[in-house]
């Protein structure tokens, strides 16, 4: 898929021609003698910025292209994901996979993009203080179910205003992958979206 392919490059760009180059920045810069207190503060805060710059960068490749999923399984990676963002939010994941459970490669992506938008939608949106996520396979299919606890919306409102890219996004690549989606909620009563991907 050309999006994937393309967020694929940026993401590798970001990470091989700028990561380094600030790195040396840093390097150079702390090669700079400084005597004076006022001159040293600056250089310190700079160094600090760049720090905090290429923390960033980080962040930005990772959210474009997990490069643990060509490595890992999505499991693996939706666990390093969640465990990075519930460092930095209140927000509880309960995140379940069943054992055994095959997910053909090709569809990991989407459904890697598919749990990052739902757990974006509910810091973003929810108001919640859990979320559950479950990925389990039956015997029709496999299955990523997820829950939270939040204050729900009017999901037939959404749909007539012109809102977000978020659960269109969804909707596309569930139909990429044939999965069927169903989102059940309500003002009040949380969130709760079902993604069944048929066996073939
Ligand atoms: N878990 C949730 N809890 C409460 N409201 C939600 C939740 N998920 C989505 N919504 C509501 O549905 C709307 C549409 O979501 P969607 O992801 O399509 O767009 P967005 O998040 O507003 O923008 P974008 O995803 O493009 O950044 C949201 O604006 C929000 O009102
Ligand atoms: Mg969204």
């Amino acid at each position: 898929m050309i999006q994937e392919q393309e967020r694929k490059r940026i993401a590798n760009d970001l990470h091989d021609s700028l990561g380094p180059m600030l790195s040396t920045v840093k390097l150079y810069m702390h090669g700079i003698a400084v005597s004076n207190d006022a001159d040293k503060q600056s250089l310190s805060k700079a160094s600090g910025y760049i720090d905090e710059t290429i923390n960033n960068l980080r962040e930005i490749s990772y959210n474009l292209l997990p490069s643990s999923l060509n490595r890992n399984d999505l499991v693996i990676v939706v666990r390093e994901y969640i465990s990075r963002i519930t460092s930095h939010h209140l927000l509880k994941i309960k995140f379940e996979a069943a054992q055994n459970v095959t997910i053909q490669k090709k569809i990991e992506i989407h459904l890697f993009r598919i749990i990052q938008e739902i757990v974006h939608n509910t810091i973003k949106h929810a108001d919640a203080t859990v979320l559950k996520l479950l990925i389990t396979g039956q015997s029709d299919g496999l299955f990523l179910i997820s829950e939270d606890n939040g204050k729900g919306f009017d999901l037939n409102g959404t749909r007539e205003g012109a809102g977000g890219l978020g659960l269109k996004s969804i909707e596309n690549r569930c139909e990429m992958i044939d999965a069927t989606l169903k989102i059940i909620t309500a003002k009040n009563e949380g969130c709760k979206i079902i993604i069944k991907v048929p066996n073939k």
